[in-house]
């Protein structure tokens, strides 16, 4: 079973509330149609009832049973604000501004996961990136213990050989462009919970990479990656990982024993974290445009949880990040 597949047998299992701040763009409502039907999650559309409405006719989605809210006309808007203005007050938010904030559909869907309304958030097939990830940095925070959000890419490959049977986590490819040591450190171990908790993977082996492998450039870039492998190994002594290493000697068993000799993780690591944004977007790219993997994102570090779609994304790409959100 694929990893997606092992993922949407779980969401099956214990049925979400998931919100849609875009509830009135059409593929979000086809995907809230799909995801009700194929007893997934319970989504929530937010948005004008009428907009809705067309937005389904338009895909032919019958939207019968699935929550709609308007956040402009919401008697859940006031409590919202006022949470909202304590949460935002010394970061010089105004109790009008608040307000403001609290109609507007993203702030509205964060506000309700945050008041536990909602159990997490899918949004991004209009908004950007980075107007998803504010409000869910500013509300949602990180979860305790952890210094930073990020994100993996869950990299379905289609050489099984790789990894655990083709499945390997990159991070992180999304948020954060130019992590200090500790952050990649707390990225690292991020992303083998991820592969942990939602992948199942049994044996996480996380590999921090560098275009060095253990010293053998030297470089302020190589020094960064090799504080980041001594501190990820203060936050979990018990994790399998290992660096800086390079992309062959952490995946090619050769390699991995001739530069990375008597390493746990070198030949066989199955999570890749990637020294700062650039290398990590590019990476995942690649992999999935001439690599033929499949991918799929998911935010990591939050208190709960939220996830961002890309512009382009399809009916079937919300439905699969409403699941991982589920
Ligand atoms: N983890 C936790 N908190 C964070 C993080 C983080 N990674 N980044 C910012 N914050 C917090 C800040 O501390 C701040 O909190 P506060 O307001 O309570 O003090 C709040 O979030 C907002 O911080 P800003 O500095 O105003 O936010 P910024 O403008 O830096 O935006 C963002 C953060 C959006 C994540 C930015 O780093 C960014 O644009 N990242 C790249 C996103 C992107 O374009 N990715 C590539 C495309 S996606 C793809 O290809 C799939």
């Amino acid at each position: 079973m694929s990893v997606i597949e092992r993922i949407k047998e779980k969401a099956r299992r214990d049925l979400k509330r998931i919100v849609l701040p875009e509830g009135d763009e059409p593929r979000t409502v086809a995907a809230a149609a799909a995801v009700r039907d194929g007893g997934l999650a319970r989504p929530i559309l937010l948005g004008d009832a009428k907009a809705v409405a067309a937005a389904a006719r338009e895909q032919g989605a019958d939207i019968g049973g699935i929550d709609i809210v308007d956040p402009a006309n919401s008697p859940k808007a006031a409590e919202y604000a006022a949470a909202l203005y304590e949460l935002r007050r010394a970061k010089g938010v105004s109790e009008e501004e608040a307000a403001r904030l609290a109609a507007d559909p993203m702030y509205y869907g964060i506000m309700m996961v945050k008041l536990g309304d909602a159990d997490g958030l899918v949004s991004g097939a209009v908004h950007t990136t980075g107007d998803m990830l504010r409000p869910a940095l500013q509300i949602i925070k990180t979860r305790p213990g952890m210094k930073v959000v990020s994100s993996s890419f869950l990299m379905d490959c289609p050489n099984k050989a790789l990894g655990d049977d083709g499945l390997l986590v990159y991070a992180d490819c999304v948020v954060v462009p130019c992590p200090t040591a500790e952050e990649l450190a707390h990225i690292a171990v991020a992303a083998a919970d991820t592969a942990r908790t939602l992948c199942g993977v049994a044996e996480p082996r996380v590999a921090l990479l560098s275009f060095s492998t253990k010293g053998s450039a030297k470089h302020a870039l190589v020094e960064k990656v090799q504080q980041a492998v001594e501190i990820a190994h203060a936050l979990a002594p018990e994790l399998l990982l290992d660096g800086e290493m390079q992309l062959d000697a952490a995946l090619i068993p050769e390699i991995g024993a001739s530069k990375a000799k008597g390493s746990p993780v070198a030949g066989r690591a199955n999570v890749l974290v990637f020294p700062d944004l650039q290398a990590g977007n590019i990476g995942y790219k690649i992999t999935q445009r001439i690599g033929g993997a499949e991918c799929f994102a998911v935010l990591q570090g939050l208190a709960k949880p939220c996830n961002d779609l890309s512009r382009g994304c399809s009916v079937e790409d919300i439905v699969n990040t409403v699941c991982i959100t589920a």
